[in-house]
């Protein structure tokens, strides 16, 4: 796979091609470099003509627009964001772990990724296309091609018209001071800081303002949330919730599972995100099954949207220990302890205590 990614990379399938970062390589650094980069999808990586490639902003507006890439980067002034992507299918094998989730794949703790974007915020090119009354959801439609059943379509998905109108949410054309590479969407996507990665459609061919959420499958049907006691057999999709903001989460990084340690004190390491509004607060260790906490320090809060890196030290003598994370934002919220509470048949949006065993001799 000479694909431009670090050779450590998982590769979780090569067609569609979908890779994650071991949990080192996710946390060496705050920017996650492109090498490092997970890649998620769900069809073709598709080549796109930059002299041929339009974006087109369609449905209920007053005057539709099609844009070239050069026209949308001289008419629009630019803006960055640092914002963290994750998918929601992020730490799902834990969950199935509990429970098989069939046809899904199994990412652990790694799809997940920080990046500088710059982009023109969607909400300055919706206002020159003038957006009509009654209008309430944004959709955004790929260039890449996804074979369901017998068909044929683009990936896509929509957010309501309140968070399209924020200003961090960018349509990007450069990652990390670079164009954006082809398989994170070249020439542009959306990125829709806090919001599941579903939500940041590459390859951005086509933006509708409309009434209703996207009709694509990726926002009708996968990507709801359903209960734990729902089992696949007897799931009515319509009856899920569509998945928006990301969860509270905090993750161990290193020690790795099942590591073998020397006693003494041992550096301990991760990161905590959250999905809006209320920030990552506070950060804490148990090795008691969550009967007393440590408190980690957290780097300082740079940016909204990105994720928080921690680290501690713990002094450990030799033994079997499982050590648990959990984080606490700005609302008093926190996680939930158990993957059992919120095993669900698709395996989204884990973010029970992330737990890992070690043994210190
Ligand atoms: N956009 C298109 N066109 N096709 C896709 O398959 N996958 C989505 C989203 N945008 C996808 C897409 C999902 S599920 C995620 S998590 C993010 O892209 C992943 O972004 P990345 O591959 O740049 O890390």
């Amino acid at each position: 796979l000479n694909i431009g990614k670090h050779p450590d990379m998982v590769v979780y399938q090569e067609n569609p091609l979908n890779l994650g970062a071991s949990p080192e390589l996710v946390r060496q650094s705050f920017i996650t470099p492109e090498v490092h980069f997970f890649v998620r999808n769900h069809g073709t990586v598709p080549q796109v003509n930059i002299y041929n490639y339009r974006l087109s902003v369609t449905g209920m507006v007053r005057s539709p627009l099609k844009l070239s890439l050069p026209e949308l980067q001289s008419e629009f002034p630019p803006s960055t964001v640092i914002a963290t992507l994750q998918c929601a299918g992020h730490r799902r094998n834990e969950l199935a772990a509990i429970r098989p989730i069939p046809g899904e794949l199994p990412w652990s703790a790694n799809a997940i990724g920080n990046a500088l974007w710059r982009g023109v915020p969607l909400r300055d090119v919706l206002k020159v296309a003038g957006i009509e009354a009654g209008a309430q959801h944004i959709a955004f439609t790929g260039l890449d091609e996804i074979d369901k059943d017998t068909e044929s379509f683009g990936f896509g998905g929509s957010i309501p018209l309140e968070k399209a109108l924020e200003s961090e949410v960018l349509l990007a054309y450069e990652m990390n001071g670079e164009p954006l590479p082809r398989l994170h969407g070249f020439p542009l996507r959306i990125v829709v800081p806090g919001y599941i990665g579903a939500r940041s459609v590459k390859w951005l061919a086509n933006i509708n303002v409309q009434e209703q959420p996207s009709t694509n499958y990726f926002q009708q049907k996968a990507y709801r949330l359903f209960p734990p006691h729902v089992q696949a057999e007897e799931a009515d999709w319509e009856q899920g919730t569509m998945l928006a903001d990301l969860p509270l989460n905090s993750v161990i990084c290193q020690p790795r599972e099942g590591e073998i340690l020397r006693a003494g004190p041992t550096a301990i390491n991760g990161y905590a995100i959250t999905g809006k509004g209320s920030l990552v607060e506070r950060v804490e260790l148990s090795l008691d099954e969550g009967v007393t906490w440590k408190e980690a320090s957290i780097q300082p809060r740079s940016h909204s949207w990105a994720w928080r890196f921690w680290k501690a030290t713990l002094d450990l003598h030799p033994g079997q220990y499982q050590i648990i994370i959990r984080t606490w934002d700005s609302s008093g919220h926190t996680q939930p302890v158990d993957t059992k509470q919120i095993w669900n048949w698709k395996g989204y949006l884990n973010h029970a205590w992330h737990r890992v065993s070690v043994s210190v001799h």
